[in-house]
């Protein structure tokens, strides 16, 4: 099948960042989000990153304009009927995908792929939502989207050939560099990834040093390129809590276990960068 018309759920930092590069690599996009207000905040990000390349030389005008031109949005899912593949990338939270995916699977065409950019829930739980498991796949992009090079592409118990190597070549087509992941929670990026964050979250928590000293810690002993709490704000500390909840109800492990300071801080709305506050205060 060739994908013509891409569809995206949630115009937030990911999803927009998701629109951005699939409408850069020749798409047809539409960029869903549940408000208006949402769905402009995300067109505004795009433009504010395609204006920065242009300014830096790194892209012509008329491509920004053309880019633009391509993606569409709304705040109406019955306008994802017009797509051939989306991928959902709205709130971290199994009850909303849950209902977005028994909703899609009514509204798409029978031959629309259903992936999701969900960080930690399991493929195959989202898959049983809906009548097509064999189309329905992660497609796990990192953040920022335009930037990093990784699509981890997660097979569901129930995933077919076909979709499994489309979102590959999808992910390939936009630029960026697959792997594979089998459907257990957290898939390999967050198993490893996240327990760590919360590790740090733990050392703030328990007084063992101050988030600059943590972060330093992080960066110049082990080379990491950001710490862990700088980290975490980036990603969204709500988005944090979710995965580490996964974690802990898949395994039933309490290595697993979220820090209590991180779900105080997401309790208050200090949820990173995109709340203004986290482990930072970002002004
Ligand atoms: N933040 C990261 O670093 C990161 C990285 C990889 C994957 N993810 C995953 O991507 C997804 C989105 O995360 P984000 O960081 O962009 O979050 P975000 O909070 O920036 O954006 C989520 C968006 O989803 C929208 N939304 C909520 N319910 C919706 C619905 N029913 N229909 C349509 N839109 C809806 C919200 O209005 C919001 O704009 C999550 O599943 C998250 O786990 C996040």
């Amino acid at each position: 099948m060739e994908v013509k018309t891409f569809g995206v759920i949630g115009a937030g930092q990911m999803g927009n960042g998701i629109a951005q590069v699939a409408a850069a690599a020749g798409l047809n996009v539409v960029m869903l989000d549940i408000k208006e207000e949402f769905v402009q905040k995300g067109m505004a990000n795009i433009t504010r990153i395609l204006s920065r390349s242009v300014e830096k030389g790194k892209l012509a005008a008329d491509e920004k304009d053309a880019i633009l031109g391509r993606i569409a949005t709304t705040t109406e899912l019955s306008e994802m009927a017009k797509v051939d593949f989306l991928v959902e990338a709205a709130t971290e939270n199994e009850k909303i995908k849950f209902q977005l995916f028994k909703d899609l699977d009514e509204i798409c065409p029978a031959h629309t792929i259903l992936s999701t950019n969900t960080s930690s829930i399991p493929i195959g739980r989202i898959a049983a939502q809906t009548g097509r498991p064999d189309k329905v796949v992660g497609m796990h992009f990192m953040n920022p989207v335009p930037v990093m090079k990784l699509v981890e592409v997660i097979r569901g118990l129930a995933t077919s050939d076909e979709t499994f190597q489309l979102t590959w070549d999808l992910s390939v087509k936009f630029g960026k560099t697959p792997a594979e992941s089998s459907d257990f929670p957290g898939f390999i990026a967050n198993r490893i990834l996240m327990p760590m964050i919360n590790e740090a979250v733990f050392t703030l928590y328990h007084g063992v040093g101050t988030p600059e000293a943590i972060d330093t810690v992080m960066k110049l002993g082990m080379n990491h390129p950001m710490g862990p709490l700088a980290l975490a704000d980036l990603i969204g500390l709500d988005t944090c809590l979710a995965i580490m909840e996964t974690l802990y109800d898949g395994f039933k492990d309490s290595k697993y276990r979220p820090c209590p300071l991180l779900r105080k801080y997401v309790e208050a709305g200090w949820l990173g960068r995109k709340s203004g506050r986290g482990f930072y205060d970002y002004g």
